[in-house]
């Protein structure tokens, strides 16, 4: 009987080369446009590892073995990027007369995509309270053909109870879809947990170093990936052999990194969570984030992004903070090797449940550099808030 690997010993041996002969150990960047077959029964043939360069290489066939791993599925599918690898996703289950459910949490562009394009293609979209779980069925109808949730959700992080809402999904035959960025598929599996199709922006944690953009959907039932497969095709997606390989690279060290993530994001939230300027850190590793309970049961752990509001909403005191820091930079995206620290407003996005908190939300990443220096750097942030 064979042994299950750890999922940490399967992000070093999966999608690895195989050969009798001496070979290196990553899988190369393979670069095609055209793919030479020598006979025409190869070129005819039904199953062929790949066929022209729009549909991938071994460089991508590798990766996705590795993410299949990481997500325990049975297929998985590259997209260009993690807003696009949500969106193929989406409109693969939208079409024109049908309705589908979005949480309120949304990453943002993907909110856009919904009002933007799809509503203007005659699809409904009804965004929904993140922490409804079981009650979502009140908002199914018969046309519901998908349901997107994103847990922890963006900006504001609540927790999704993902088993509750799956069981009303597969009793209803929708597809439940999870946005699972946050926790890269080492801390989450929504797969395992009832949801149909995840989703990771790879650009994040898996490629984790800020140099690419990718985003992988993983999912187990053949006819869903088909489905979003053909979408993609028939729209011409394609990831450049060279980003993939760079997220293949980063993904052999996402534990390792996600290991310091995750101290220092908690050093940094227990000490936020200190500080008279701080009415309220969001953290879902801490037991005062109210879905505290959920993320336990459901998460393995915690990466190095969440949220803090700031008691002042004072444009002076606020820029004062933000352009005295040093080792937090200022700029989207997280997941890199160094640590961030941006103004958000989630009150100009959410509509389910508007956004009422007073003060000024901030988003966090805590990267890899020293969590004391980065306190001080915070430290000297807030002195330069009280002085403005
Ligand atoms: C939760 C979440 N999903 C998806 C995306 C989109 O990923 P990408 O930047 O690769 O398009 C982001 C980007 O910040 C995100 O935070």
């Amino acid at each position: 009987m064979s042994k299950k690997n750890s999922p940490r010993t399967d992000l070093v041996a999966t999608g690895r080369m195989k050969s009798d002969q001496p070979h290196v150990v990553p899988v190369p960047p393979e670069r095609a446009s055209t793919v030479l077959f020598p006979t025409y029964d190869q070129f005819t043939a039904k199953t062929r590892p790949f066929f022209y360069g729009r549909f991938g290489t071994s460089t991508h066939r590798a990766f996705e073995q590795a993410v299949m791993a990481l997500e325990n599925a049975e297929h998985v599918l590259l997209a260009s990027s993690g807003l696009a690898a949500v969106n193929y996703a989406l409109l693969s289950f939208a079409l024109p007369g049908t309705h589908i459910l979005v949480t309120d949490s949304a990453y943002d562009p993907v909110r856009y995509f919904c009002d933007g394009y799809l509503a203007k293609r005659g699809v409904e979209i009804t965004y929904y309270d993140p922490r409804l779980g079981s009650d979502v069925e009140k908002l199914c109808r018969e046309n519901t053909t998908a349901i997107l949730a994103e847990s922890p959700g963006s900006l504001t992080f609540e927790v999704q109870d993902i088993p509750a809402m799956a069981k009303i999904a597969r009793a209803r035959n929708i597809p439940l879809l999870v946005d699972n960025s946050w926790g890269s598929g080492l801390l989450y599996r929504p797969l395992e947990l009832g949801a149909d199709v995840s989703i990771i922006a790879a650009t994040k944690y898996i490629a984790g170093h800020a140099d690419c953009l990718i985003g992988t959907i993983a999912a187990n039932d053949d006819e869903i990936a088909q489905k979003i497969n053909t979408s993609m095709r028939l729209i011409g997606n394609n990831v450049s052999a060279d980003d993939v390989y760079l997220a293949h690279r980063g993904l052999r060290t996402l534990a390792a990194r996600l290991d310091v993530h995750e101290a220092n994001g908690l050093k940094l939230a227990n000490w936020l969570a200190t500080r008279p300027e701080v009415s309220r850190v969001i953290h879902p590793a801490l037991p005062s984030h109210p879905d505290h309970a959920l993320w336990q049961r459901d998460f393995s752990g915690s990466c190095g992004l969440f949220g803090a509001i700031f008691k002042t909403e004072e444009r002076a005191k606020i820029r004062a903070f933000f352009d005295a820091l040093d080792h937090f930079g200022m700029g989207y995206s997280w997941g890199g090797f160094e640590s961030l620290a941006i103004p958000t407003w989630p009150q100009k996005h959410r509509t389910a449940v508007p956004w009422q908190e007073a003060g000024q939300a901030v988003r966090f990443h805590a990267g890899l550099e020293d969590a004391d220096d980065l306190i001080a750097d915070l430290q000297t942030a807030f002195a330069a808030m009280a002085k403005a």
